[in-house]
């Protein structure tokens, strides 16, 4: 059975829509665990975050993580703090390729102008500092979690997908080997 793929990656690095390309292309289905929390919750991401808290809401993306990585033939675009958990980066690398799409603070600065359905994004003058801060605290635990790195801004999504496609099969190819080794 070939592995599936998982996207990991700062808040709007393109995960879903990069995400959805290469589901098409793979023949894959798509998901994504934040639409998993939130069909399971009944409430968007950010009305688990404001009713039930943030430890609340980690838990149940650890559930859609797991949920989803155990299915065969998907591409799952995970919310952009799921690597934070070791026992997530572990389900996730345990079945899927794991690609980490790149962003600068600047490009999610442009992507994310006006957009409320993200909880820890701030507005303000201190948003884009903040946001450089959290990202840089990011970079290593999306590095240490992938298997590949691709640029997740210089060209269109399309042929983002088309290099996410071609990480994911470098490492399909090696995917026993990789497993026998536990890496
Ligand atoms: C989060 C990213 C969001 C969502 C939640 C928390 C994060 O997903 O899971 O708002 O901690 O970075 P996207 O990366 O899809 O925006």
């Amino acid at each position: 059975m070939a592995p599936n793929l998982a996207l990991v990656g700062f808040m709007a690095s393109g995960k879903s829509t990069v995400g959805r390309i290469c589901s098409e292309r793979l023949g894959f289905a798509f998901l994504d665990t934040d639409k998993l929390v939130e069909d399971r919750s009944g409430m968007s991401v950010r009305e688990v975050f404001e009713q039930w808290g943030e430890p609340r809401f980690r838990e149940m993306e650890t559930a859609a993580v797991e949920l989803a990585a155990m299915r065969d033939r998907v591409v799952i675009a995970t919310g952009g703090g799921a690597v934070l958990l070791p026992r997530n980066v572990e389900a996730l690398r345990a079945r899927c390729v794991v690609v980490y799409l790149s962003v600068s603070p600047q490009a999610v600065m442009e992507r994310t102008e006006g957009d409320t359905s993200r909880p820890l994004l701030e507005t303000g003058s201190e948003a884009a500092r903040r946001l450089g801060v959290l990202l840089g605290q990011r970079e290593s635990y999306y590095r240490s979690a992938a298997h590949a790195v691709v640029d997740g801004q210089s060209e269109l999504p399309a042929a983002i997908a088309q290099r996410v496609i071609s990480a994911y099969r470098g490492v399909a190819v090696r995917w026993f080997d990789l497993q026998g080794r536990g890496t």
